[in-house]
């Protein structure tokens, strides 16, 4: 892949790093231990969850008509279908009958039509548009077409399907995406699959979670075991894009190869890691693409989805072990292993009174600007 222009800035940006050092003018940024243990303050963080795009399958996952995602991680039961002309649809998962579950269990599955609700089988198609009352009669002068499945804002880009989980008619997803056009268009995400989705839950607030990954400080000294050694000490380079954070790590020969003028993929020399507001990692590996989301479903408590995203298809055993071996390098010895194990040790230690403030650094700074951009969204929420 040759460099979309955004790296070969980049590329600058993080030469000018490993000439001149961190940017000093950053400085160092405190934050309240309370923002972590505040019930109030979860709830509007979870409300504002539900009032923004997030990334909730890979458009592989719901390729075909019928294919259905059941997801329930940002509080409310919702229902993702691609219906007969290829079209997205979201809805809540919620029979507007006596509201009845419709389709039980989480996660991805197929219908043939649509879906009958199991107590007095009303039925929906796939657009959620209600189609058969049993004995219709009695229910005289209902409007039916009131009852339809009440749907939310959906949307395809980037390879990935945005939902926003509060009950719209509209919502303008570019305005939300577009500073990530530079980055994520080129990627050609959609055109990729997915090698293994990982489901887990981790103990620890989600806004920890979240640091764990604007911050280039800890690269190499927690993740020495793993893939520490591949990145250079202390050379990153961040800065916001709309909403999100863009970065860059590099990792061992990165300054000799744009010395060269022989960086042909970035991704040979160098990560490029995003924090798509407000809780969605993205990871553009060498060869593979990683997108995680953190959702917090209590204080103390996330559920992680982690997708790992391939060029294609593995067609062979060899290649099959190649992505196996990248999943449990990142999945399991990274994220869970490393990333949202030390998170778990920060939340055991959260309320004990060592701490009133988490201090952070020059190369923990993006931390501030997503901290800076979480409460500029919550005091437009309230
Ligand atoms: S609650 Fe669904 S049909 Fe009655
Ligand atoms: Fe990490």
């Amino acid at each position: 892949m040759k460099n979309p222009p955004i790296y070969e800035a980049l590329v600058e940006k993080l030469v000018r790093v490993y000439e001149e050092g961190p940017n000093q003018s950053l400085g160092v940024f405190q934050n309240p231990v309370t923002a972590y243990t505040d019930q109030a303050r979860l709830e509007s963080e979870q409300r504002l969850l539900r009032s923004l795009p997030i990334p909730v399958a890979h458009v592989s996952q719901l390729r075909s008509p019928g294919s259905c995602l059941v997801h329930d991680a940002l509080g409310v039961p919702l229902l993702i279908t691609r219906n007969r002309e290829g079209a997205l649809r979201a809805m809540l998962n919620v029979c507007r009958h006596r509201g009845t579950r419709l389709l039980e269990d989480s996660g991805f599955c197929k219908v043939r039509k649509g879906f009958q609700c199991r107590y007095h089988g009303w039925v929906y198609d796939l657009d959620g548009t209600l189609d058969q009352i049993p004995r219709e009669e009695l229910f005289p002068s209902l409007d039916k077409t009131a009852l339809n499945l009440r749907t939310l804002p959906v949307a395809e880009r980037f390879g990935f399907i945005w939902v926003v989980a509060t009950p719209a008619g509209d919502y303008d997803f570019d305005a939300f995406l577009d500073p990530l056009e530079p980055d994520l268009g080129p990627l050609n995400l959609e055109n990729h699959v997915v090698f293994r989705r990982a489901t887990t839950t981790a103990r620890t607030n989600w806004k920890i979670v979240m640091e764990a990954f604007l911050d280039g400080y800890h690269v190499r000294h927690l993740h020495k075991r793993t893939v520490g050694p591949y990145f250079e000490d202390h050379r990153s380079y961040s800065e916001l894009a709309g909403p999100h954070v863009r970065a860059i790590v590099g990792r061992g020969g990165f300054y000799e190869a744009s010395a060269r003028n022989a960086i042909e993929d970035i991704r040979d020399f160098a990560t490029p890691t995003y924090v798509i507001f407000p809780n969605t990692i993205f990871v553009a590996q060498p060869g593979f693409v990683s997108r995680a989301t953190a959702y917090p479903t209590s204080l103390g408590e996330i559920h992680w989805d982690h997708d790992l995203i391939i060029p294609a298809e593995p067609q062979t055993e060899k290649a099959r072990a190649h992505w196996e071996l990248n999943y449990e390098l990142i999945q399991d010895g990274v994220f869970k292993g490393e990333d949202l194990w030390v998170c778990e040790q920060i939340q055991k230690g959260l309320s004990s009174g060592a701490n009133e403030r988490m201090t952070y650094g020059i190369e923990e700074a993006p931390i501030q600007w997503w901290h800076d951009e979480l409460d500029r969204h919550l005091e437009a929420l309230s």
